[in-house]
């Protein structure tokens, strides 16, 4: 059987980039027979954006109702909370002493952040940079490594961390034995980026999103303001590149798309496409919106889910992470 693992980190509400990137590609793969799943809330990730207590146990909450609005199937998947895993930062731990810094380096959101502090003028690089938004790629190969995982579906910006990822558990296996299986990253070329509002990626960062739950209400005007071009309506338009043409087609049918492409090439005014757009996506999502609402209601029952997604885990990771203790040599009390 094939693993197929990930998370979504949470500092917040999952929006439409979320969605296509991993969330809806992941549900998919755990239907099939032959997949064993594990999916999980990165709330140990969260910590590195997000210093709100308040916020980081919502979106708990949020994350994890959204998996299960959207039909998870918490027996034949197993879907748990990264902080209650304890064996994940142990083993964290255990790969930080084994990864060169100079991968670390090269991590893209390391050094976005310390171009923002020099193009800020500001006199030290490092500025505001964390430990923790530093090695945050060897907590995120710690989770993949943990359960073995062979692919690892994600949206673009994350597929640097699987290489990492790769090259961590080379290095380890090199020097302690084949542990570790090296995962690969399963991009959908077609949703691989989602643009938010205001034409750069769709992202909790820049604020730019569309929650996937939103209203109906709310979901109509959001797409209404999603950035277009000042093309006339009756000029042909170019679908290559396009955001909304984009979007639509993470949602549409194959023949909606055709259909939109042949409207494109006529020439439309970019009013009617949001409005083909709001159509698709909210016929998608207006059943899993009302289960969410419901799931909402009830904390007490998604906390039971994570605990036995929780139990079903550990089962797997502490007897794993106790080879790996040995292997490095540290023996485990029992
Ligand atoms: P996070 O929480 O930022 O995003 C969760 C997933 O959503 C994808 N995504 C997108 N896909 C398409 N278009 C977009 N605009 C868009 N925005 C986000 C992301 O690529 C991701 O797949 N570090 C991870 C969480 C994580 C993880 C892991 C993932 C922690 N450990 C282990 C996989 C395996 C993150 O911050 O994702």
């Amino acid at each position: 059987k094939l693993t197929v693992l990930t998370g979504i980190t949470t500092s917040g509400t999952p929006h439409l980039g979320n969605y296509v990137g991993a969330i809806r590609p992941a549900i998919e793969a755990s239907r099939d027979e032959n997949v064993n799943s594990y999916y999980f809330l990165a709330d140990f990730h969260s910590l590195i954006k997000c210093h709100d207590p308040a916020r980081i146990h919502q979106s708990r909450l949020e994350v994890a109702a959204t998996w299960l609005a959207l039909g998870l199937d918490t027996d034949k998947s197993t879907f748990y909370c990264q902080s209650d895993i304890t064996e994940i930062p142990e083993l964290t731990w255990i790969l930080t002493c084994m990864t060169a810094k100079g991968l670390m380096n090269r991590a893209h959101a390391y050094k976005a952040a310390v171009q923002d502090n020099e193009e800020g003028g500001s006199p030290d690089p490092d500025k505001g940079i964390t430990m923790g938004l530093y090695s945050y790629p060897i907590l995120m190969a710690a989770d993949i490594l943990m359960f073995n995982a062979n692919i690892v579906p994600v949206g673009k910006d994350q597929t640097q961390h699987l290489e990492m990822t790769r090259d961590i558990a080379q290095r380890f296996n090199h020097h302690f034995g084949e542990h570790f299986v090296l995962p690969e990253a399963r991009v959908d070329e077609s949703t691989a980026v989602l643009t938010g509002l205001d034409g750069r990626k769709m992202s909790k960062s820049y604020n730019n999103y569309i929650p996937l739950f939103a209203p109906e209400k709310d979901l109509r005007k959001l797409i209404m303001k999603i950035t277009t071009n000042s093309q006339a309506p009756e000029e042909p338009k170019e679908t290559e590149g396009c955001a909304l043409f984009e979007m639509f087609r993470a949602f549409a049918t194959k023949d909606q798309v055709a259909e939109m492409r042949a409207k494109f090439a006529a020439g439309i005014g970019w009013g009617y496409v949001k409005q083909d757009l709001f159509e698709v996506v909210n016929a998608q999502l207006a059943e899993p919106r009302e289960k969410y609402a419901e799931l909402m209601q009830n904390p007490a029952y998604i906390e039971k889910v994570l605990k036995e997604g929780a139990e079903k885990a550990r089962a797997y990771s502490r007897p794993f992470l106790n080879r790996i203790r040995e292997s490095v040599g540290i023996k485990t009390l029992t």
